[in-house]
């Protein structure tokens, strides 16, 4: 690797931030949630370094099969369960857990032989995007615990608004999803990251965080550090010029930054080709040895400028960090009017990843 664009993973604060969840749900087992290659971390290494999780939650079968082909012992859970009847032989040779969130589902389970799975019955209590009514949770148990090809079903929800610890529809969702205590199922599971660090109600039997694992605040108004959460991506470049232009020069594609006086500006080899947001704007801080520097101009695919007027010191080479170490991803997913989850997911391969246990 020569380009010195890259990403360090930090496989030591993965694992202090899943014994943060445990401490907030100390009598829960934990469902780490690594989909979408470990929310851009590395599926594969990221499961690793998490051994000590008690299952883990993929979106897909492929997902879930290179895990199993890596040798991840654990069980996983494929969070959006099934489409086709074929994919169950699949769901019985890798061993996996299916998420059950509508009736055609149960179809298939009911016409195929295999060994009894392990199920999860999704409902849903406010998202409206899968599960089962909680009203039609009784009879849709039944018919599973009456189906050869099921042998535990566990129910889970899963929480729309929890980012949002003002808001009560996470307390509406938790009573909906109480008011099926009485039935009789082998597990539950309510809590994803929000609802591990803000409502403890939901901590529930299982949890299932995800974006705390790599150190980022899933609410709105915070940032990871502050629920004692670490950094596990750190995204960095280099500075690979350095130059003096003019009062009134315009920088970058369409000039939307204009020098303000004479003054020295960096270019430092990172853009969006890289995952770095596009529409950040002038304004937005990188971390340059140590101190926040303003991006100015618009963010290209390659590259993009800093404004180093208060940086007389800086040299062309120096180490710049875009998010990670010393810079929240939440500050600059803020900037590109997103959340850290996209920005971490959307790094592309051209920048070189490099697992650190510091
Ligand atoms: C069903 C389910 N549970 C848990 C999670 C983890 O959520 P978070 O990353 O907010 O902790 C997700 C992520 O989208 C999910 O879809």
């Amino acid at each position: 690797m020569t380009r010195a664009t890259r990403a360090t993973l930090n496989l030591r604060a993965l694992q202090h931030n899943l014994t943060i969840a445990r401490r907030h749900a100390p009598d829960s087992k934990l469902m780490a949630i690594i989909k979408a290659n470990g929310y851009g971390h590395g599926m594969i290494e990221v499961a690793q370094a998490l051994n000590d999780a008690d299952a883990f939650g993929v979106a897909c079968l492929d997902e879930a099969i290179a895990l199993r082909e890596a040798g991840i012992p654990q069980p996983i859970v494929l969070l959006e369960g099934f489409v086709r009847a074929d994919e169950l032989r699949l769901i019985d040779g890798f061993q996996l857990q299916p998420v059950i969130h509508h009736p055609a589902q149960i179809d298939m389970l009911e016409a195929s032989s295999g060994p009894a799975l392990t199920v999860w019955l999704k409902v849903d209590t406010g998202m409206h995007r899968l599960g089962v009514t909680p009203e039609q949770v009784p009879a849709i148990l039944t018919r599973l615990l009456s189906c050869p090809r099921v042998g535990a079903v566990r129910l889970m929800t899963h929480l729309a608004n929890a980012d949002d610890r003002d808001d009560d529809y996470t307390l509406e969702q938790i009573r909906r999803f109480e008011s099926l205590d009485e039935l009789s199922v082998a597990a539950r599971s309510i809590a994803n990251s929000a609802g591990l660090l803000g409502w403890a109600q939901s901590a529930s039997d299982w949890a299932r965080p995800g974006i705390m694992l790599y150190g980022v605040s899933p609410f709105n108004n915070s940032i990871g550090e502050q629920h004692d959460l670490r950094p596990v991506m750190t995204l960095r470049a280099q500075l690979i010029a350095i130059n003096t232009h003019k009062a009134g020069e315009p920088i970058g594609y369409g000039g939307s930054w204009r020098c303000p006086e004479p003054m020295p500006v960096g270019v430092v080899a990172i853009g969006y080709g890289d995952g770095y947001p596009r529409h950040v704007p002038s304004g937005t801080p990188v971390l340059l040895n140590n101190k926040r520097v303003p991006i100015v101009g618009r963010v290209s695919m390659d590259m993009l400028c800093l404004d180093l007027r208060d940086c007389p010191k800086a040299a062309i080479g120096d180490e710049v960090i875009l998010w990670g170490e010393g810079l929240p991803v939440e500050a600059i997913a803020e900037a590109a009017g997103t959340i850290g989850y996209e920005l971490l997911c959307k790094v592309t391969s051209r920048v070189g990843f490099e697992y650190t246990h510091e």
